[in-house]
């Protein structure tokens, strides 16, 4: 199993491709986690990114694939789901050279389709557990009562100024990704409005209808 992940800001990405890392025994790489968590422990790939985060805007390409190989690399390239990698076009070209020379092709790009309004309500409410990055949703998915509440917290682009540039991002750099694996036959579109079972259930009979 290699599968790309793709979709707006707060489309769901993280919490569906956990549930399919755990469903079918893969691993979820996310590059968006790894920076933060870089952030968390201040390493000098963290500082980098920082500033870049918290506006909401895109890390350079060479340390999100640095990211990226090292996570692939952990996992012998192959039983991965990538979320929230690639961004850019030449993130795109990096991965496809990489796995092309060790011969593991992706399988699936999948790409979660959620409008606007939805996005804005799912970030706005959304809370993660300050250690372990786990997300809540403060309605669909709340923290545990047992959890202590000083470590459900805000993510660091979660404001609505950081927001409003991730989504602009995100519309100056789907689409010309979504043309790059829509020509290779990878892209299948998933709707991601409803319940996050619903969503589950219908990415699992995507994944069937692949094959
Ligand atoms: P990243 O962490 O990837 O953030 P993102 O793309 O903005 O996406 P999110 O994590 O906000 O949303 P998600 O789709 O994972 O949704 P989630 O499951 O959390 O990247 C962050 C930043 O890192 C980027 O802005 C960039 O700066 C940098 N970066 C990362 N990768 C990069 C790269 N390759 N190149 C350059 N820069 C890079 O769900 C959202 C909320 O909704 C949660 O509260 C959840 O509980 C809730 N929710 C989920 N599903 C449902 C549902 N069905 N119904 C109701 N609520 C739901
Ligand atoms: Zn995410």
């Amino acid at each position: 199993m290699r599968i790309v992940f793709l979709g707006p800001p707060g489309a769901g990405k993280g919490t569906q491709a956990q549930r399919l890392a755990e469903a079918y025994g893969a691993h979820h790489i996310s590059t968006g986690e790894l920076i933060r968590a870089a952030m968390a422990s201040k390493s000098p790939l963290g500082e980098k990114a920082r500033p870049y985060i918290e506006e909401g805007l895109l890390v350079p390409d060479d340390l999100a694939c640095e990211l990226a190989e090292a996570a692939l690399a952990e996992h012998g390239y192959d039983r991965f789901i990538l979320d929230g990698f690639p961004r850019t076009l030449a993130q795109a070209a990096w991965l496809d050279a990489r796995l092309q020379h060790l011969h593991k092709p992706l399988q699936v790009v999948l790409n979660l389709v959620v409008p606007d309004d939805a996005i804005v309500e799912r970030l706005s409410r959304r809370r993660v557990h300050k250690l372990t990055g786990e997300n809540y949703h403060l309605d669909y998915n709340p923290p545990p009562p047992d959890i202590d509440p000083a470590l459900i917290v805000q993510r660091p682009d979660d404001h609505p100024e950081a927001i409003r540039h991730r989504l602009e991002v995100y519309r100056a750099t789907h689409e010309p990704l979504e043309q790059y694996y829509q020509r290779q036959g990878l892209l299948v579109e998933v709707n991601g409005l409803g319940s996050m079972e619903e969503v589950f259930e219908r990415l699992v009979t995507a994944l069937k209808q692949q094959g």
